[in-house]
């Protein structure tokens, strides 16, 4: 889910294990935030959508649907795919304890396995900039598997509240000139960026809408909110985790919580958590 670029295997003894749960409890509802308003910018989902919920993960696109549609009570039906193949196992559970009319299938987006023309919706969610080659090939497999007249929703983060401070942590506790986690998302903030991605994937630029929307989301306890970020993100660059990260760990864990605590539209909420905001980009294109 939070693929390390490099080949270290060293990992610092109080680092958590980057488990499908655990990317759960860390990301709480800020992916589900993040489809509500991607698939807001395309209300009501109409009668009879198929939909397909494109690197799925554990489920977060799907349940924004269900709720999307809980009030018309419009039946749709929802296909899931994914890589991976421990996320679909919590997909399907999600699926069966809240009667989701969706089924989940372990499936590569660069090469779906599934007819031209099948989907009238496509979501993927905090998708794009997990994949090769910024997503491009994944779009092209998305237009081809849409109906004419259907829509693909995708998103990127114009503005994440959690990646500065996590970079200055790494700063703070490793030497200068070591690649910072995560440097390769800052190209996803411009719109243009997700608009040319969806136009070179073979949507035409005019049949292309761009959307910016605040998201909102709600922490956990913070230490363990900054545990949680600094395991799954601290040792993803190139280099990966450094010896020297163990030593440093409750330093850099303190420096995440200070930072967070500084960024803009934070607020402190009870149980010691926090809310957080996020801005994203969406693109709604159709075919
Ligand atoms: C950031 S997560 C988002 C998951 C989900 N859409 C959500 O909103 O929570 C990215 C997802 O993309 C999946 N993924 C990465 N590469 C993939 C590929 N080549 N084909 C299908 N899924 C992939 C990962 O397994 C992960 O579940």
């Amino acid at each position: 889910m939070n693929a390390p670029e490099g080949t270290s295997k060293f990992v610092p003894k109080q680092a958590l294990a980057p488990t499908p749960q655990l990317y759960d409890e860390l990301v709480g509802d800020s992916m589900e935030q993040l489809a509500k308003a991607s698939l807001a910018q395309i209300s009501p989902i109409p009668f009879g959508s198929v939909i397909h919920d494109n690197g799925c993960g554990t489920g977060a696109g799907t349940a924004a649907v269900v709720e999307a549609i809980a009030a018309s009570k419009a039946e749709v039906s929802i296909k899931g795919t994914d890589i991976n193949e421990k996320a679909l196992e919590v997909y399907r559970k999600h699926a069966a304890e809240n009667k989701w009319p969706a089924e989940a299938e372990q499936m590569d987006s660069l090469k779906l396995s599934i007819a031209d023309n099948t989907f009238t919706l496509t979501i993927g969610n905090a998708f794009l900039f997990v994949l090769p080659n910024d997503g491009i090939d994944a779009v092209k497999e998305m237009y081809r598997t849409l109906k004419p007249g259907g829509k693909m929703l995708v998103n990127s983060w114009a503005y994440v509240p959690n990646m500065e401070p996590l970079q200055t942590a790494a700063k703070a506790t490793r030497p200068p000139g070591t690649p910072l986690p995560r440097e390769g998302m800052a190209k996803w903030a411009p719109a243009d960026f997700v608009q040319n991605v969806v136009e070179k994937g073979g949507f035409e630029k005019d049949k292309i809408v761009m959307k910016k929307a605040e998201v909102y989301c709600t922490t956990t306890e913070l230490t363990h909110f900054a545990t949680m970020l600094w395991s799954f993100i601290g040792g993803t660059s190139e280099v990966g985790w450094l010896e020297s990260d163990e030593a440093n760990w409750d330093k850099a864990i303190n420096v995440v919580k200070e930072e967070l605590a500084k960024t803009d539209g934070y607020k402190a909420i009870d149980g010691g958590r926090a809310q957080l905001k996020f801005v994203a980009n969406i693109a709604i294109a159709t075919k």
